[in-house]
C-alpha cells in the first residue's frame, strides 16, 4: 500500500466552527472535493445503514490519503444525500447495462469513486477527471483490468470529448455517462458545452445521468457545511427541469428525482413550500437521454 500523501500546508479554508481540522488534499479547491462524496461512501453507512452503499475501496483510499474526513461526516445531511445518489445512481446504471449489455460506460468528474464495482454488467468503463486527480488515482489505485479506461480531461475546453478516445466499438450502441457532483462548479455557459459535446456525440439511446442544484444555490457554497471548507463556488444551477433538455435538440428528459424524498416527509413539506420561490428542487438528479 503506498505511503499516506504528504500534505503540504493549505490554502482553502479548513478549520471547522469546532476547532478541527481537515486534511485537505494537495490539489486546488474544487477537485478536492472529491473528498466530500468519497468520506461518504466509506463511513456513512454507519449513520444511515439503511443507505449503506457498500464500497469496498472508498475507506481503503482515504487511508491511503492518511484524510481526517470527520467534519465531513458530521455534516450529515450531505452524507445522506451523497449515499443517497449514489444508490440512485447504481440502480439507473445497473438497469441501463442490463437492457444494454455490450455498452461503456463515462464517468465525467469521477473523483475517486469506482462505479465499476457495483456494475459487473458494464463492458468496459471510462474514469475521467482533471490530470491531478487522475494521478491521484493513478497512484491509490490497484493497477486497471482490461475493463477499465482513464481519460484526463478538462471539461471547461471543448475539446473534452476527443480526449476521451473512446474507440469505435463504444459509439456501436448506446451508452452510459454521468456526471456526479461536477457541473455545479462550471459556468453556465461551460455546462451547456458539456450537454451539447454529449449529445453531439453520443448514439441515439444514450444516457447521461447528472445532479443539479437550484439558482438559489449559485454563489452559495460558502453556506454549505462541507463545500464551504474547500473553498470551492457553486457558479451553475437550474430554475426547471426542462432547462435541461433546451440545451440541446437531441436531448430528452428520461427522468428525474429529487432529494427531498430521502429526508422523509418533512423535507417534501420544506420543499414544497419553497418549490413557488425557487422554481426546480434544491437538489436534483436528472437522467438524460439522446434521442
Ligand atoms: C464533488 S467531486 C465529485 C467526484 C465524483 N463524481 C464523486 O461523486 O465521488 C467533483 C469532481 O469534479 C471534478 N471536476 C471539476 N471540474 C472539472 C473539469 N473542468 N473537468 C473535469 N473534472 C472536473 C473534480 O476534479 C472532482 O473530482
Amino acid at each position: 500500500m503506498p505511503a499516506p500523501l504528504h500534505h503540504p500546508p493549505t490554502a482553502g479554508p479548513s478549520a471547522t466552527p469546532g476547532g478541527a481540522r481537515i486534511h485537505t488534499l494537495p490539489l486546488p479547491p474544487v477537485p478536492s472535493t472529491l473528498l466530500i462524496p468519497l468520506a461518504a461512501r466509506a463511513h456513512g453507512g454507519r449513520y444511515f445503514p439503511q443507505l449503506d452503499c457498500a464500497d469496498t475501496q472508498a475507506a481503503g483510499l482515504l487511508q491511503q490519503l492518511g484524510a481526517d474526513v470527520s467534519a465531513y461526516l458530521a455534516d450529515r445531511p450531505t452524507v445522506l444525500n451523497v449515499l443517497w445518489r449514489t444508490r440512485r445512481i447504481r440502480a439507473l446504471a445497473q438497469d441501463f447495462f442490463a437492457a444494454h449489455p455490450p455498452a461503456w460506460g463515462i464517468n465525467l468528474g469521477c473523483g475517486l469513486s469506482q462505479y465499476l464495482q457495483w456494475l459487473p454488467g458494464a463492458a468496459h468503463w471510462l474514469d475521467a477527471d482533471l490530470p491531478a486527480v487522475m494521478a491521484l488515482r493513478r497512484r491509490l489505485l490497484p493497477t486497471p483490468t482490461a475493463r477499465q479506461h482513464s481519460a484526463a480531461i478538462d471539461l471547461q475546453t471543448p475539446d473534452w470529448w476527443p480526449a476521451l478516445q473512446l474507440p469505435p466499438e463504444a459509439l456501436a450502441q448506446p451508452l452510459w455517462a454521468m456526471c456526479e457532483g461536477v457541473l455545479m462548479y462550471l459556468a453556465p455557459a461551460q455546462v451547456r458545452q458539456v450537454l451539447q459535446e454529449f449529445a453531439d456525440h453520443a448514439p441515439p439511446g444514450s444516457r447521461l445521468v447528472l445532479d443539479a442544484i437550484a439558482h438559489c444555490g449559485v454563489g452559495q457554497a460558502g453556506w454549505h457545511a462541507s463545500v464551504g471548507r474547500t473553498g470551492a463556488q457553486f457558479h451553475w444551477g437550474i430554475g426547471c427541469l426542462s432547462e435541461l433538455t433546451r440545451m440541446h435538440p437531441r436531448l430528452r428528459l428520461h427522468s428525474s428525482y429529487n432529494v427531498a424524498e430521502c429526508y422523509g416527509w418533512l423535507g417534501l413539506w420544506l420543499e414544497a413550500l419553497w418549490r413557488p420561490w425557487i422554481g426546480a428542487p434544491l437538489y436534483t438528479l436528472a437522467v438524460l437521454e439522446v434521442t
